[in-house]
């Protein structure tokens, strides 16, 4: 071999390796996406891969009442069925996916599907991430990993709606809750809670004092004055907005940080009044 040639090869050989290089990343491309065929009951990080059936997905995404001014996050998002059905919507959706492979799945389904601009893929682990832009959250885990995320979820952004497949939260009981009856035989239930404000201390309703203890969305607690200390009843909570009973008037009003605005009404005559109430204590 002449100079003039080694000075060739040795050019060369730098393309040659990242060729090389190029080759390898695209087989493993192709091993992670076009090639790649996820089975039923794959074993997950936390839990198995285990599809909602799309009619299922349609109902918790009806129940929630996603549209696009929503920001929705499926915690363990498998194919990403649900993201790219909230995207469909026109919601801005990003699921978080523990197997590359399903995250590499996912991306392309969403590419099929044309959705790409709106559904957002992370591999990553669902107890990590930050869920606080969220205004609906999906899952399909296992009632232990509800229990789990349960208190991250009771701090989220009251009205934030949280949808389950099937699984509950414990005592924590849902706001609603529907079953997709032609598919009775498989995974058929959508569950949804929605963030309720906190309430719970002591509010001041012009002379009065709303004296309130609150577990999960239902209140109770007592309406005190001077002369009489009335037992609050039906009280409830929607998110920000507020329901109870007491003296024969039902109060409904929305929450705002320390602050309560809202009409009450008199059971038996309609007679109504604007009533509103400044936190006083905790
Ligand atoms: C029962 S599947 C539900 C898939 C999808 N959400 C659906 O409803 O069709 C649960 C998914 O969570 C994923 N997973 C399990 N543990 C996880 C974790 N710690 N972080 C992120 N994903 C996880 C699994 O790989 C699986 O794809």
């Amino acid at each position: 071999m002449n100079m003039k040639s080694r000075n060739y090869i040795s050019r060369l050989f730098p393309l040659l390796i990242l060729l090389l290089i190029s080759a390898g990343l695209l087989a493993q491309e192709n091993k992670n996406n076009k090639g790649f065929v996820p089975e039923v009951g794959q074993q997950g990080k936390d839990v198995v891969w285990v599809p909602t059936p799309q009619e299922l997905v349609d109902t918790m995404l009806s129940i929630a009442n996603v549209t696009p001014d929503d920001y929705l996050i499926d915690l363990g998002s498998g194919d990403g069925r649900t993201v790219i059905t909230a995207a469909k919507i026109g919601a801005h959706a990003l699921g978080v996916e523990y197997n590359p492979e399903m995250v590499a799945l996912s991306k392309r389904n969403a590419e099929l599907d044309g959705v790409t601009d709106k559904a957002e893929f992370i591999e990553g682990d669902l107890y990590e991430l930050d869920l606080s832009k969220a205004t609906v959250i999906t899952m399909f885990l296992l009632p232990e990993i509800n229990l789990k995320l349960r208190p991250r979820l009771l701090n989220l952004k009251p009205g934030t709606r949280i949808v389950s497949n099937t699984f509950t939260m414990g005592e924590w009981e849902a706001d609603y809750e529907v079953d997709t009856e032609e598919n009775w035989n498989s995974w058929n239930t959508a569950l949804l809670w929605i963030i309720p404000a906190k309430v719970e201390g002591t509010w001041k309703i012009g002379q009065d004092e709303l004296s309130l203890t609150q577990e999960f969305q239902f209140i109770h607690g007592k309406l005190n004055n001077k002369e009489k200390s009335s037992p609050i009843s039906d009280g409830r909570l929607r998110g920000n907005e507020i329901t109870f009973k007491v003296n024969g008037a039902l109060y409904i009003g929305t929450v705002n940080g320390t602050k309560m605005l809202g009409t009450a009404t008199i059971d038996s005559d309609g007679r109504k009044w604007d009533w509103s109430a400044t936190r006083s204590g905790s």
